[in-house]
């Protein structure tokens, strides 16, 4: 098979072209490496294209023709929520427009298996654990493009003969290797990281929530399992039995306070730097874990990894990193 993967450059993309290609698919990468790494994909094949650009449809259909793609698993998107907030219409020409170039590159191409990024960031406030079935109310515009991005899919689902998956990802941390480590310090653990390396306090957003130890408490996923889950979502999509359109929480169900969080990463990184407590940030939710049932049961997917093997994980890529500089 081969599987053409938008944003393989990037942190989780770079973990799922390295999955394919251990297994043996062809890949080939489309990132215009705004936030992506060439370093992270080897000898991998890439084109660099910016989906959002009016000529990327035509450009990403005769690479998809060049190639006799079979699948695409499209990741690239802006994923920073602030930054959604202060530039929403950017956001929604970028992952909306950007979809929408892979949906009329696969039309023209005969390209009929999508795996889509969605997010957890979908559901908004809703209770935990959430399933596939609760309300989506998203509180930012990153979350709005990843949620008309389903609807996009479902709708192109029922007229043009396209099987696609939407994985609505949880907290995706860790590394399989260093070469593959999370290097944006918007995510909280590279952050957290970053900020004991330099001797500064970690921060904590709130600790006045109603959870055990008042700090609000989210479902890490280890990228390794991640990148495991867009496998099996490509080979259920192949296999054609089942819906044309289907949506899966990609996350553990288990569910871990920042506290705690902070706690691990402080003893791994050697430190005892207390964290410094912040007020809450706006739209955070107090609790968001996976009902991780459906995945397991339709695809087979389960969580290899916990906490602490996820945070040891970025730890070492992060430690590996910071030896081999110059
Ligand atoms: N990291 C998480 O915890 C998390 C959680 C939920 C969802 N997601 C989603 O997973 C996907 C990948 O996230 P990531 O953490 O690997 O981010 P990342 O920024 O490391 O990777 C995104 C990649 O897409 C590329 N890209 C962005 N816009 C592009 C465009 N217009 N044209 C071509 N390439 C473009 C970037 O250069 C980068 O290589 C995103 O869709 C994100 O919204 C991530």
């Amino acid at each position: 098979m081969t599987v053409l993967v938008t944003g393989g450059a990037g942190y989780i993309g770079g973990h799922v072209v390295a999955a394919l290609r251990a297994r043996g698919d062809d890949v080939v990468v489309v990132d215009d490496l705004s936030a992506g790494d060439a370093s992270r994909i080897g000898d991998t094949p890439l084109e660099r294209i910016d989906l959002a650009a009016p000529d990327a449809p035509g450009a990403l259909g005769a690479v998809m023709l060049d190639h006799g793609v079979d699948a695409v698993i499209h990741l690239a998107a802006r994923k920073q929520v602030a930054e959604s907030v202060d530039r929403p219409l950017w956001y929604y020409s970028q992952n909306i427009g950007g979809l929408l170039g892979v949906l009329e590159a696969a039309a023209h191409a005969g390209v009929q298996r999508i795996v889509f990024s969605s997010t957890a960031a979908v559901y908004g406030q809703s209770r935990t654990p959430v399933t596939e079935d609760a309300a989506t109310s998203p509180a930012n515009p990153y979350g709005e493009t990843k949620l008309v991005g389903e609807w996009m899919l479902r709708d192109q689902s029922r007229t043009a003969g396209l099987r696609a998956i939407s994985l609505r990802y949880f907290n995706v941390a860790g590394a399989a290797n260093p070469r593959l480590g999370d290097t944006a310090e918007s995510n909280v653990v590279p952050m957290v990281f970053a900020r004991l390396e330099r001797g500064e306090p970690p921060l904590i957003f709130g600790d006045d929530y109603d959870t055990a130890d008042g700090t609000c408490i989210r479902d890490y996923v280890h990228v390794a399992d991640v990148a495991d889950a867009h496998l099996a979502a490509l080979d259920s999509l192949a296999a054609e039995r089942a819906e044309p359109y289907r949506v899966y929480n990609l996350g553990t169900g288990a569910g871990s306070s920042v506290r705690h969080l902070v706690e691990i990463m402080t003893r791994l990184a050697g430190s005892t730097i207390e964290p410094s407590v912040q007020p809450r940030r706006a739209g955070d939710p107090a609790v968001v874990v996976a009902d991780a049932g459906r995945i397991a049961r339709e695809l087979g997917w389960r969580p290899r990894y916990d906490l602490e093997e996820i945070l040891a994980s970025a730890w070492a890529a992060r430690a590996d990193r910071s030896t081999s500089l110059p």
